[in-house]
């Protein structure tokens, strides 16, 4: 009998550990950070903002003191590892500064689409140079213009570059996109009063920094609710038990995933509600349960984007089928994710296909047996870990390791769920 239970707590959200390092390097004077994400990705914001010219401690849980300042042309090229947000959002700080700037990442970031942000970046005044649509690019930013964009991608990445524009250059601009994606970097924004409200369905940033600049920044990171997603999926394919997740940002834009889970026959209780520097907390109490297949729609898509692959390996062991539609978009995440979550279901032994935008997943029942290969994504390494934790399942990683870009304690903590 596979039992869940104990208390576990997500590492900090990697979306907000990226936006307030950033924040508090622009800012001018001392800011104290905590429950940051330690996991590379950040790891790539603080070392790239340090090259800048911020003050930067180690980068721990318990606490990391920042000393903002006026950024500096850096003496080399910006390296953004694996990390696209760090990528997307520098793009839009460097975009207001007077210098120049080559900005690169490892070889599956230099192969992800960037002139979603470039081109709009460009619209604003910023002087871009790139070789087709990705990096390496150099940028040289300056005297911005204003901007009123609606955007073609539902993204928080392309959304926030553009405020991180019109934050450092000075200008206003106004964002409209399909669907809201994560407004996490608007809650900051709002958090510090920096000029940002909603008008007509639209995000509006008219930039209030007085002359002594961005006022420093005192924050309590949450706990991921993407990182917390593969120990509830883990606690509801369990047999018994109850599994207690600490402290997860319940961010309405971030939580798609409960609301799928709970469509599909799982409840999720959600307790302790509270508020943490603009952002909803909870903490969960997540049971087993039987699910059945469901339809994820187009709407519901960027509210749970990063949890596709862990919703897809729920979906292989309900009942009936599961189809998420419009999610093209994960072809172009850290790996191929639409392709590879398909092909690693089928090498498992479960039904799944991808068919132009959509992924089809059908449930059974066998016990899932199989090599998976994760491309160096976390996500699928962390998703198909998961289904490794079935009774009978024997699930092999082509490797474990990436878990670390967002979760380096994802083994230990997976484990704990059923000491
Ligand atoms: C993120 C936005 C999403 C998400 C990524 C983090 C962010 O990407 O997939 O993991 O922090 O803004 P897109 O903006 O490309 O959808």
């Amino acid at each position: 009998m596979q039992r869940v239970g104990g208390v576990v707590r997500p590492p900090g959200d990697k979306s907000i550990s990226h936006r307030v390092l950033m924040l508090a390097a622009l800012a001018r004077g001392k800011s104290e950070l905590s429950g940051l994400l330690t996991g590379a990705d950040v790891k790539s914001s603080a070392r790239v903002l340090r090259q800048l010219g911020a003050e930067i401690s180690r980068i721990q849980e318990s606490g990391v003191r920042v000393s903002g300042s006026r950024l500096l042309a850096p003496s080399s090229r910006l390296y953004c590892g694996n990390s696209g947000t760090t990528a997307r959002l520098i793009l839009g700080i460097l975009a207001g500064q007077k210098f120049s700037a080559m900005v690169t990442g490892d070889a599956s970031l230099r192969r992800r689409p960037m002139r979603r942000v470039t081109e709009p970046l460009r619209e604003m005044g910023a002087v871009i140079k790139e070789r087709g649509d990705g990096l390496p690019l150099t940028i040289r930013g300056g005297a911005l213009r204003g901007l009123t964009y609606t955007s073609p991608v539902a993204s928080a990445q392309v959304k926030s570059a553009i405020l991180f524009a019109g934050l450092t250059g000075g200008v206003p601009v106004t964002i409209r996109e399909p669907y809201r994606s994560r407004d996490h970097t608007e809650r900051l924004f709002a958090h510090m009063g920096l000029g940002i409200h909603e008008r007509g369905g639209a995000i509006v940033l008219e930039p209030t920094v007085g002359p002594s600049g961005l006022p420093a920044v005192n924050l309590s990171v949450p706990g991921d609710p993407s990182s917390a997603a593969f120990l509830i999926a883990a606690a509801v394919l369990a047999e018994d038990g109850e599994l207690t997740i600490e402290n997860v940002g319940v961010n309405p834009t971030r939580i798609g995933f409960l609301v799928v889970l709970e469509r599909m026959g799982a409840q999720v209780e959600r307790v302790n509600l509270r508020d943490e520097g603009g952002e909803p907390v909870a903490d969960l109490l997540v049971r087993p349960a039987a699910l059945k297949g469901t339809e994820v729609t187009a709407a519901e898509v960027p509210t749970l984007v990063d949890e596709v692959p862990v919703l897809a390996v729920l979906a292989s062991r309900a009942r009936g089928a599961t189809v998420f539609r419009e999610v093209g978009e994960l072809r172009v995440k850290e790996s191929n994710r639409l392709e590879l979550v398909a092909a690693n279901l089928r090498a498992v032994g479960a039904k799944a296909e991808a068919r132009g935008n959509e992924l089809h997943v059908e449930g059974g029942t066998q016990p899932p047996r199989g090599r998976v290969e994760t491309a160096l994504d976390h996500r699928l390494a962390m998703a198909f870990a998961v289904l490794g934790t079935l009774p009978g399942a024997d699930v092999r990683l082509s490797e474990k390791r990436s878990v670390a870009i967002s979760y380096p304690n994802f083994f230990r903590d997976l484990q704990r769920c059923f000491a």
